[in-house]
């Protein structure tokens, strides 16, 4: 079955971009001159869908206004000639059908994908988590559609991280199918060294089937309290085939102060408007350390 509609979640508190995430959402925070929340669209209409609900709370709706249309911002854009920022308001606004579902409480991530249930449907769809952002040759979620397709199968996005970080993540076990898939048994989230089953860690993007939802409507809160898509994942798993495939791609975990410099800097080496400028400050500040 084709895979046409994605799910962003993006209700999360951001507690770790404090004080910035505590009015704006760290979605919106700008790589260059894009917020975090475009790339992650784009990536997701470059893999072909069409179709993306992004999960939001109250706090959130800047995120709605960004992909709406601004008569009057574009009203004087137009009138003083500035067709480059015209064109990219409106692009912004036209990359999708975009809709939004509010997670009423900040359950965690198992629970706000539940949200997307009536979106969803009857058909397996994308999952792109709002913080994340993947650079590479192919979109990463259209990596991941690709092998679901092939398989008729959710998968996950996987690469492998250090013995020391794989606690952060959750750690999947595997059996290799082909070249960079893996067959998946079982999952765990944020394990202790001894319940590590791999250093494959899932970063950040998914295709699920739809019994996801019947499984995580009943899920009981796991680690940290919160409703976790991991413990959903390690059923769909055991009931049904899962594959893991380690992605073409750099992942950043924009969510951190860290990350979200590393993704900063490299959009901005790689952008027309700043490289040129990024790359001689760069070398200039250098001398300086
Ligand atoms: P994170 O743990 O990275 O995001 O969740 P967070 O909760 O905003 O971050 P911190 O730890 O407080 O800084 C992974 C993804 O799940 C979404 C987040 O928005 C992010 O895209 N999420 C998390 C929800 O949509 N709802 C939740 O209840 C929790």
């Amino acid at each position: 079955m084709k895979v046409k509609k994605a799910v962003i979640p993006a209700a999360g508190l951001g507690t770790r971009m404090l004080p910035a995430t505590k009015t704006v959402p760290k979605e919106m925070l700008p790589m260059v001159d894009k917020p975090a929340i475009q790339y992650i669209v784009e990536e997701a209409v470059a893999a072909g869908i069409e179709d993306i609900l992004i999960v939001t709370n109250r706090a959130k709706s800047a995120m709605d206004d960004y992909f709406d249309y601004y008569p009057e911002l574009e009203d004087r854009l137009n009138a003083s000639r500035k067709e480059r920022e015209l064109a990219e308001v409106r692009r912004a606004a036209d990359l999708a059908n975009i809709f939004y579902v509010r997670q009423k409480e900040t359950k965690g991530l198992g629970h706000a994908i539940w949200r997307a249930k009536h979106f969803v449907g009857d058909e397996p769809f994308a999952v792109l988590l709002g913080d994340d952002i993947m650079r590479a040759k192919t979109p990463v979620i259209g990596q991941l559609i690709q092998a679901a397709e092939k398989y008729q199968c959710s998968a996950v996005g996987v690469q492998e991280v250090s013995t020391e970080s794989i606690s952060r993540y959750s750690s999947v076990k595997v059996e290799p199918l082909e070249s960079n898939v893996f067959t998946v048994s079982d999952v765990v989230e944020k394990p202790l060294r001894e319940q590590i089953f791999s250093n494959y860690a899932i970063l950040g993007r998914y295709v699920l089937y739809p019994c996801i939802f019947d499984i995580l409507e009943d899920l009981k809160p796991g680690v940290g309290g919160e409703i976790q898509l991991t413990d959903g994942l390690r059923q769909l798993c055991q009931r049904k085939r899962m594959v893991a495939v380690d992605f073409e791609g750099r992942r950043y975990d924009t969510g951190n102060v860290t990350g979200f410099l590393e993704a900063t800097i490299d959009f901005a080496l790689d952008h027309p408007l700043t490289e040129k400028w990024l790359k001689a400050y760069i070398k200039e500040k250098a001398k300086e350390l």
